[in-house]
Formats: structure tokens, sequence, C-alpha cells
């Protein structure tokens, strides 16, 4: 039987969910406003009919605030808090980052097809350039973890990225939540309201700032999982090698395992 245990990592997790739910209606909504045209086809200057732009916003925002988040969370939180087995939060936290990946090249292609056949200008602003950049470091993180998670035997190799996974992962997570802001203030400059106070635009603040809550809990809900990390769950989880000399593990919250993990232990996550 799976059991949640009610701590504080649930009441975070909680908001975080609330946040990344209350986006994406106000986001519908917004696309429901008359000056954001819903999702019928535009037209270009010779009146052909073009994808509609909102599915930018949409499959980015899908991506990167609601799958991406549950996917950060995953990781430990339904392990721990929800007595889900390790490998299944594994799977769970993988699939929801590659359906990520997915959404978020289906939100690329129709930016740059709507452009193309409007003959807008192409990577012609920050927000672009940024996206472009947590795009290729996205997919470049995901590469390195299939190869190293699902086909690398080497323990002491899949521990070093294990690292570099996590903190990456978090920089390329929040990366991409300072594009979307920026999406939305690229996207507000746009458009053309009689007073800076209508819905098209307020909706469009309250998105950004929604859009930095959301980030604001999951990684307060990374930070709380490595202090777990550095305590309960290296003696109980974690498979510690031993080793005869050398001083304290060092362990991935960036503490040291010290004495009570049998002193001069090696960290080995085992299966990460
Ligand atoms: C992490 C999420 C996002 C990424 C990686 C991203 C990436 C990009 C890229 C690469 C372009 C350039 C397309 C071209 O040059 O043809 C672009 C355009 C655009 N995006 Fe996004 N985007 C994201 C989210 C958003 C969001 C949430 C909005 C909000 C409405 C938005 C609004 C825009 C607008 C208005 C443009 C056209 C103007 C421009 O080139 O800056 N984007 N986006």
């Amino acid at each position: 039987m799976l059991l949640t245990e009610f701590t504080e990592l649930t009441l975070i997790v909680i908001a975080l969910r609330v946040s990344y739910a209350l986006f994406t209606v106000l986001l519908i909504v917004w696309f429901s406003f008359d000056k954001l045209n819903w999702f019928y086809y535009e037209k270009n200057d010779s009146g052909e009919s073009v994808v509609a732009f909102n599915g930018h916003p949409l499959c980015m925002c899908l991506a990167w605030i609601v799958l991406m988040s549950e996917g950060i969370v995953a990781w430990r939180y339904y392990e721990r808090n929800c007595g889900i087995p390790h490998s299944v939060a594994k799977t769970i936290h993988s699939s929801l980052q590659y359906s990520a990946v997915v959404i978020m090249t289906i939100g690329l292609a129709i930016t740059f097809n709507n452009h193309s056949e409007k003959n807008l200008d192409h990577m012609a602003s920050g927000h672009a350039w940024l996206g472009m950049l947590v795009v290729f470091a996205m997919v470049a993180q995901i590469l390195l973890a299939t190869h190293t998670f699902l086909f690398t035997k080497y323990e002491r190799f899949k521990m070093q990225v294990l690292v570099w996974h996590r903190y990456g992962g978090l920089f390329i997570y929040l990366g991409g939540i300072a594009t979307i802001c920026m999406g939305f203030e690229e996207k507000q400059a746009g458009i053309a309201c009689s007073s800076n106070y209508c819905h098209e635009k307020i909706f469009a603040s309250m998105l950004a700032v929604l859009a930095v809550l959301v980030a604001m809990l999951t990684m307060a809900v990374f930070i709380h999982e490595d202090q777990g990390i550095t305590t309960a769950e290296l003696s109980e989880k974690i498979n510690l090698v031993t080793n005869s000399g050398g001083g304290p593990a060092r362990v991935l919250g960036g503490g040291w395992a010290g004495s009570t993990f049998g002193g001069g232990a090696i960290y080995d996550p085992g299966d990460p």
C-alpha cells in the first residue's frame, strides 16, 4: 500500500502542485482573451494561414512548469514520502523528463514555423538566445543521463555524472524559467491594448510571477532533498563501500558522511 507521510515536504509539494495547476488554468484563460487569438490559425502577409503562435508558450510552459517541476520532485519525494519503490520513482522521473523534451521540441518547432511563415526574423531577442541555450543544455543533459544511468556499468563514473546531473539539471530548469518570464515580457510588449492594465497584459505579468513561484517551490523541495541525503538516507538507502584508510565520505549534498557511516567510506550511489 502506498502511504504518504505528511511532513513539511508534503506541504511544499502540495503548494507546488497548486501553483502549477493555477498557472495552467490562467494560461488557458489568457489564450482565450481577444488579443491572444486562442488557437485559431494566423494569417501571414499573403493571407495564407499559419500555425497559431500560442502553441509555443503552451508547450514550453507544459514542459518546464508542469512536467519538469514534477520530474524534479518525483525523484525523492515519491520514494521517501509515498513509499514508491526506487526503480519506479526513477522511471517516473525519467518519463516526465523525456515527455518534457518531446513537448518542448514541438513548442520550439511551432515558433520557428510561425516566424518563417510570417517572414519574421529568427533569433532576434534575448529570450530566443537564452531559450536555445537551455534547450541545447536540456538535450545534452538527457542524452548524458540516458547513456550513464541506463547503459553504463561503471559506478564511479555514474557517481561523478550524478553530481553534474543534479546541479546541472537545476541550472537548466532555472534557465528555462527565466526564459519563460522573458517570453511573457516579449509577448506583452507586442500586445496592442488601449491601456497597460488590460487583461491580456495583467495576465501575462501574473503568469511570469507564478512561474517564479513554481521555481521557488521546486527549489525548496530540492534543498529539502539535499539535506535528507546527507543524513538518514545515507545510512539506510545508499550502498556504502567501506574503505580501510582515507577520510570521511563526500556526499552529494556537499557534507561529509563522517564516522557514523564507518569513517573512510566511499560513497557509492549504486543505482542512481
Ligand atoms: C523555456 C521555454 C521557452 C523557450 C526555450 C523558448 C524559446 C524561444 C525561441 C528559441 C524563440 C525564437 C524563435 C525564432 O527565432 O523563430 C522564441 C520566440 C518567442 N517566444 Fe519563446 N520560448 C520559451 C517560452 C516562451 C513563453 C512562455 C512565451 C510567452 C508567451 C514565449 C514567447 C515568445 C515570443 C513572443 C517569441 C517571438 C519573439 C522572439 O523571438 O523573442 N516563449 N522562443
